[in-house]
């Protein structure tokens, strides 16, 4: 598979707003409904349950099958002229072939990740105001370092059991990546050089910035306390 594919197929598999096409076919635009937001917490919110595990699900997806297959299709041992090949449909860039044969392999796997997100948060297809990115991060992160998946749902997990808001939690996990990516490559009380990543750090300082800017009206809806707060049904009134 040619390399400039995974973040491409990413980009458009990210742009997909699944949440606005699952409540549409319940007759409901999103858009207009809670926080307005595409994301599975409001599908579930306005829509119902599983239209949100539903919605979750789809966008989690968005990330990881891309990630995935930049990570296991692709080769980085190929000479320039494979690669050249490879650049076939895109002629312009046959020349740098031996440049792009150097390619580091983990910066394509996070640039596919990166264009799932972005396609997500920015899709085109809704007028650039996609949603908060959070699902299929997830799914990023799952493809690129599962373990720190699992730290990250565990602090997102907490957050929400104490608060019960999903905005809370969500902020929390994601400002938390850089430092689990910068906690998978300690050792022995210093980073350590053949595991310290730093287009991976990279990538987890621009999600987490990205993540508490998408969440800005939650911010701001937290701080006047009219934030949705996420209450069960029996509690309900
Ligand atoms: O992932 C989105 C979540 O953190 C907040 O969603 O609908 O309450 O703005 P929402």
């Amino acid at each position: 598979m040619p390399i400039w594919m995974p973040p491409i197929i990413a980009f458009l598999l990210g742009s997909i707003p699944f949440g606005l096409l699952i409540a549409k076919s319940q007759g409901v635009n999103i858009r207009e409904h809670g926080s307005g937001n595409i994301g599975a917490t409001n599908v579930l919110r306005v829509v119902g349950k599983k239209y949100g595990i539903t919605c979750f699900v789809l966008d989690f997806f968005k990330g990881l099958i891309p990630t995935f297959i930049a990570i296991n299709f692709i080769r980085f041992d190929q000479p320039a002229d494979i690669v050249a090949k490879n650049f076939m449909l895109l002629p312009s860039l046959q020349d740098h072939a031996s440049i792009l044969s150097q390619i580091n392999a983990q910066g394509l796997h996070i640039l596919t990740g990166l264009c799932a997100v972005m396609g997500h948060n920015y899709s085109p297809w809704v007028s650039f105001k996609g949603g908060k990115g959070v699902a299929t991060s997830a799914g990023v992160i799952t493809a690129l370092a599962p373990f720190g998946l699992l730290i990250l749902g565990f602090i997102w997990f907490v957050s929400f059991k104490l608060t019960r808001y999903v905005s809370v939690a969500s902020i929390l996990a994601s400002v938390s990546l850089p430092f689990v990516v910068i906690y998978g490559s300690w050792r022995h009380g210093k980073l350590a050089n053949d595991t310290w990543n730093k287009p991976l750090l990279a990538f987890a300082i621009f999600i987490a910035l990205m993540s508490v800017w998408k969440h800005r009206s939650n911010i701001v809806k937290l701080m006047n306390g009219t934030e949705n707060r996420f209450t069960p049904k029996s509690k309900k009134s």
